[in-house]
């Protein structure tokens, strides 16, 4: 089995590069399930709209991971209630609305989709670790095939989840530093593993954001709002094989850049 996972799609520009590149990708890799994190697609690189997950699932994405910024849009309390294909972060409070993972039919077999946040430089969430193991129980019970999303900034904290569930799903990704890292591998018991996918968006800012906005913050120390760069889009992906008990055969990256108007 194929699965296709598209890192953060950023903003307008992102999803149109993606609407633009997608179809070819798909028809080139012809993957079983193609899954996006979306929780930058929204005004400004912020959360995500039930309009904007439609025009996501019209592109082609089939199920929806997310991260920190998933209130950023008041509108996601519908999506987090009623879309059994969106998935926001297993680990925050229980009270929220949503959850932490779906279990979806991939022909006659049944593929979990996790999404988990990290703690270290990201904020106040429930242990990622422990939430994992929580859910594994669960989902352990119904299928071998289980994808997770980690949504976290620190290096060391995405290569300890991903040795502490390798041999226990089929891949471990992260996202959200919007910078993709080459350290694809398959961890021993058939876990890939990349530390970051990468973005999906504008190419010529400093993670999506207009550079002259960051260039400034980091000069004068002043908060500043944040505007989507223009000009070329990249497109930041992965596809990973899995065998049929749900290990992974191979992980390769994907990253296109759009060329200049
Ligand atoms: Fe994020």
């Amino acid at each position: 089995m194929k699965l296709l996972f598209i890192g953060d799609v950023t903003g307008k520009p992102g999803l149109s590069y993606l609407e633009e590149i997608l179809p070819e990708l798909v028809a080139r890799e012809c993957p079983d399930l193609v899954v996006a994190n979306g929780e930058n697609v929204g005004p400004n690189g912020r959360g995500i709209t039930p309009a904007l997950a439609e025009t996501l699932y019209d592109a082609g994405v089939e199920i929806l991971t997310l991260g920190n910024h998933v209130w950023d849009q008041r509108e996601v309390t519908t999506l987090l209630n009623c879309d059994d294909r969106v998935v926001r972060p297993a680990n925050f409070h229980p009270s929220v609305p949503g959850k932490g993972y779906t279990i979806c039919k991939v022909g006659k077999q049944d593929v979990a989709i996790v999404n988990l946040i990290g703690r270290t430089f990201m904020g106040l969430y429930d242990c990622p670790f422990t939430a994992a193991d929580r859910i594994l129980k669960e989902i352990s019970e119904v299928t071998p095939f289980c994808f997770v999303d980690f949504h976290a900034e620190a290096t060391s904290e995405k290569l300890a989840m991903g040795w502490y569930l390798a041999g226990r799903v089929s891949a471990v990704i992260g996202t959200h530093t919007h910078v993709q890292s080459s350290d694809e591998r398959i961890l021993p018991g058939g876990t890939a593993y990349l530390t970051d996918v990468g973005m999906t968006g504008p190419y010529d800012g400093i993670l999506g954001v207009k550079k002259e906005l960051i260039i400034g913050r980091f000069l004068d120390s002043r908060p500043v709002r944040f505007e989507l760069a223009d000009g070329p889009c990249q497109f930041s992906a992965v596809v990973i094989d899995l065998d049929d008990h749900g290990k992974a055969k191979s992980i390769t990256r994907i990253h296109e850049v759009q060329p200049s108007s």
